[in-house]
């Protein structure tokens, strides 16, 4: 297995002060991981300082949104080329964006072009709604999701991306990510063996195998391990949990102890 990657979004939490604060909290406590890619995704006012900051011996930066136009009238806007020196990534088609902004499939496939345009590696999100999933229509959802946010890709643009999957009822509302909300392992399991075989069907073996898919949604320190147990995942996309920079540097080192530990019985 490759690097296992950790992603924080900190969704529109912070001002720049209190960002700065964090990313030097968690520069102190998290040291320089082979093993581990440690991705940190603040509001897109904090990109910019936060990047002067960053020691990149041991972050990356992800911006959580951006416009699919690269320049012109779009008051509020922010384009992928003008994030394309900041961030090595961003985060597409976030339940979030699709519900409260309004973003609808073909406005992700639009994003998800514009950002390889960009030389910028998207992180898609998918995941079915709790009704979706009552009415068992969880894989016509992933399988809606995905054709129209691959849809413009190549086999290798492919392989080179995140898929993260989010089921949307295991989200946290920022405050109680308890258990009660996480999803078991068999249902991740189901849904990335699913992603998997899409990206094998419709592209190829090597973009199927070479895809990183995270599981999102109420990630806490307890849970990493369990989770890299399930096949297929790679690492982990997550909210709540990563504003603590205890959370968040015990998220990073369990995935280290893991990589570690998955070492040794290869060895
Ligand atoms: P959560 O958020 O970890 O707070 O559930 C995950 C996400 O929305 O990316």
């Amino acid at each position: 297995m490759g690097k296992i990657l950790v992603v924080g979004n900190w969704k529109m939490h912070l001002n720049a002060s209190q960002a700065s604060l964090l990313l030097h909290r968690l520069q102190e406590r998290i040291p320089i991981y082979k093993d581990v890619e440690v991705v940190l995704s603040p509001s897109m006012l904090t990109l910019q300082p936060l990047s002067v900051q960053l020691d990149r011996r041991k972050f990356r930066l992800a911006a959580q949104n951006a416009y699919f136009v690269d320049e012109g009238p779009f008051t509020g806007g922010v384009s992928f080329a003008m994030l394309r020196e900041l961030v090595h990534y961003v985060i597409i088609g976030h339940s979030e964006r699709r519900r409260v902004f309004g973003e609808d499939l073909e406005m992700i496939k639009q994003k998800i072009g514009a950002c390889v345009r960009n030389d910028i590696t998207p992180i898609l999100c998918v995941g079915e709604t709790k009704h979706e999933r009552e009415q068992g229509e969880t894989k016509q959802v992933l399988h809606d999701q995905l054709l129209s946010g691959l849809a413009n890709l190549t086999p290798s643009e492919v392989a080179d991306m995140v898929i993260a999957y989010e089921p949307v009822w295991a989200i946290s509302d920022g405050t109680n990510f308890t258990d009660h909300f996480i999803a078991k392992p068999q249902q991740v399991a189901e849904a990335v063996d699913y992603i998997r075989r899409y990206v094998r069907d419709v592209f190829n073996d090597k973009a199927s195998r070479e895809v990183r898919i995270l599981y999102g949604g109420s990630v806490v320190p307890e849970i990493v391990q369990g989770f890299l147990d399930v096949p297929g995942v790679d690492g982990f996309l997550v909210g709540g949990a990563s504003l603590n920079y205890h959370t968040f540097s015990a998220i990073v080192q369990a995935s280290h102890s893991w990589q570690r530990g998955s070492e040794e019985e290869h060895a």
